[in-house]
């Protein structure tokens, strides 16, 4: 079979804006399209929009515009958002596209004519929110699960799809595919559902009460229930029945939903599929639910979280990364600013960035920028390749298998050996004492950081290609292929390589004001400290500003940093401060040795000499402390050390 891949999101109701919950079935769907890009898949991905029915109806009425207008305006919300995320989907479907309204008229003559349609009276439970009749049994305490509103009695003629001729047939179909479903909690979820008799559903309704529908193609007194047209999105974009996409990419579909739509995917889907005589999907990828406040995001509670709000403050590539970091797929997670803050300092600034900013600069310094050769390999080198090598067929496993947290931490192995890789061969000291080691331990790390590259491509594409840019390659994206990395060192840089600013900043806890997310941090001012230290109440003695200028205030540079045997906090750095000397600084564990050289720094040059663990300290580095560590205060612009700071 040719190497296709065909993925889909639900399309989205247009009764109301696009939250959270939406962002993030749409990222995962766009990872996994471009992780099949990196497999070398010809892909074809697919979201779109739900137009038809009562709740839209409602929406417009409330939103005083004709269903029409409502309509466009709304799906242009979302239509105009997935590139703002960096969602690269193909197609864009509509429910009220004609081609869409073509296909689901042709499918219904289909099923008809396959006898699975009949018309009947029924007297039945009606809950307006869903959309459809309910059994006393589907109830919890008489009312609809997921609107709690009592359902309304009513009797209408419809037409019927027979959909329990179909029920033995699923039930074998399922057991004999185990990955139909997954993960494989919901898949048992659907199979214990079709342990009691599948009734079968009701597919029409009747003009006299809802027009904003599509007409059945049999009877124009009747419009097509809102399933039943949704689901047929999914082939009609394809251009089902003749299209070219459908042949190819159809036997790969993917769909991607969350568990509040698993009965319609797992059920009536596969059932009126396998009646218009078309075959199953692939895969029915379901994930679980994002909540705020441990409960729904709703705009009644107003927690309803804006992804583009997020994106805006913290990084589109952030946000991505958190999302498919933090929730395992399948199960529930709830959304807070606060880990989300933490996964950014530690995984991006502190493990990535870092990892990539002192690789370069090195890189940049030992080498002016060009690649060295490999030279001979020793032990220590060659379990940096083996761990990258390995990685890629883990990785690549894992994505098959939605195992994203999983996919993100495996290579966040990698990051982190690398780190200890560099630790561990100090290049520093080989760049003054063994240039050969050096050269070969460079190399290793270049090599590294091109795999992590292409790893993290589908996840954060945008920092991944600056990586890549930065590394100086002629390729990026998908252009480099998980193949490509397999083939070790072959890939050597065509342009020199450059350091660029921090790829992750840091993210202070102090968050902007009105963050959406109803009780987020901003507002309760969680993680501000509790001592005040940094608020605007910080109670201190006044000072003169005669006094403020008895301070010796000097930007300085940092030229040597040393560990001090023996002390677990302190570092020794030889700073030019306009003059040479030697200060003692609290920095380990917040900065490397390496990341110490050549920064410039604040220096309070005129404190009291004193002697720290054997160490003259003549004056002190000016740092901020806050609770994610200490941070150096640092002029702006490059300035010439020595000058004073007023
Ligand atoms: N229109 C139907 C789908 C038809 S598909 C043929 C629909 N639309 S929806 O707008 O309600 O979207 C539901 C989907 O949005 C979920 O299945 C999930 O993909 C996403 N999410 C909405 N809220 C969510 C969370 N709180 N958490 C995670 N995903 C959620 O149902």
């Amino acid at each position: 079979m040719s190497n296709t891949f065909y993925i889909t999101t639900p399309i989205y109701y247009v009764n109301a804006e696009p939250h959270l919950g939406h962002a993030y079935t749409t990222i995962v769907a766009d990872v996994l399209d471009r992780f099949y890009k990196l497999t070398g898949a010809e892909t074809f991905f697919l979201t779109g929009t739900d137009e038809h029915g009562d709740k839209i109806v409602a929406a417009a009425e409330k939103a005083g515009q004709s269903p029409e207008e409502y309509v466009d305006r709304i799906s242009q919300l979302f239509r105009s958002l997935w590139p703002k995320l960096n969602i690269g989907n193909d197609y864009f479907v509509r429910t009220t596209d004609p081609q869409h309204k073509e296909t689901v008229k042709y499918i219904l003559q289909r099923v008809k004519e396959n006898g699975d349609i009949y018309f009947s009276e029924y007297e039945g439970l009606y809950c307006f929110g869903c959309e459809r009749f309910y059994t006393e049994r589907e109830l919890v305490e008489g009312k609809c699960p997921d609107h709690q509103t009592e359902p309304q009695p009513i009797k209408e003629a419809n037409y019927f799809f027979r959909m329990s001729k179909y029920q033995d047939w699923l039930v074998d179909y399922i057991h004999q595919h185990p990955d139909f479903i997954r993960p494989k909690r919901y898949r048992n979820e659907v199979l214990s559902f079709l342990n009691e008799p599948l009734e079968d559903l009701c597919i029409s309704r009747p003009k006299s009460r809802l027009h904003w529908g599509i007409t059945l193609p049999f009877d124009e007194n009747f419009v097509t229930y809102v399933w039943f047209d949704a689901l047929i999105n999914y082939v009609s974009a394809l251009g089902y029945p003749d299209g070219g996409l459908f042949k190819r990419f159809w036997p790969v579909a993917q769909h991607i939903i969350a568990k509040d739509i698993l009965k319609p995917h797992g059920i009536y889907w596969p059932c009126m599929l396998k009646s218009a005589g078309i075959e199953p999907y692939q895969h029915l990828n379901v994930h679980g639910y994002w909540n705020v406040d441990e409960g729904k995001m709703s705009k009644s509670l107003g927690n309803v979280v804006r992804p583009l709000e997020l994106a805006d403050v913290y990084g589109l590539d952030a946000f991505r990364y958190f999302l498919l970091r933090d929730m395992v797929f399948g199960l529930d997670s709830e959304f807070n600013e606060q880990a989300l803050v933490a996964r950014i300092n530690a995984d991006l600034a502190n493990d990535l960035g870092n990892l990539v900013s002192r690789s370069l600069t090195m890189i940049q310094k030992y080498f002016k920028g060009v690649l060295p050769d490999p030279g001979v390999p020793e032990g220590t080198d060659e379990a940096v390749k083996d761990q990258a090598l390995a990685l890629i067929d883990q990785y690549e496993s894992l994505m098959k298998e939605l195992g994203f947290h999983k996919a993100l931490m495996a290579v966040w192995e990698l990051i982190g050996g690398l780190n200890k890789y560099i630790d561990t061969m100090a290049p520093w000291v080989l760049a003054k004492s063994d240039r050969e080691r050096l050269a070969t331990v460079m190399h290793h790390i270049f090599e590294g950081l091109r795999t992590i590259s292409v790893l993290i491509w589908p996840f954060m594409p945008e920092s991944a290609e600056k990586i890549q840019q930065q590394l100086g390659l002629a390729r990026k994206g998908s252009e480099i292929q998980l193949n490509d990395l397999r083939r070790w060192g072959e890939e050597r840089p065509v342009r020199p390589i450059i350091k660029a600013p921090a790829l992750f900043p840091r993210i202070e806890s102090k968050k902007p004001e009105g963050f959406p997310g109803g009780k987020g941090l901003a507002k309760e001012g969680r993680g501000t400290g509790e001592t005040g230290k940094k608020g605007a109440e910080k109670k201190m003695d006044r000072i003169s500003l005669e006094d403020f200028q008895k301070l010796d205030l000097r930007v300085a540079v940092i030229k040597e940093a040393e560990p001090i045997p023996g002390s677990k906090k302190l570092i020794k750095l030889t700073v030019d401060a306009g003059d040479e000397r030697t200060v003692v600084a609290g920095l380990k564990g917040h900065y490397s040795e390496q990341d110490l050289m050549g920064k410039q720094v604040l220096l309070l040059a005129n404190l009291e000499p004193v002697k720290l663990m054997g160490v003259e300290s003549r004056g002190m580095v000016l740092a901020a402390e806050d609770d994610t560590g200490i941070h150096l205060i640092v002029p702006d612009r490059e300035t010439v050390p020595g000058s004073s700071v007023k």
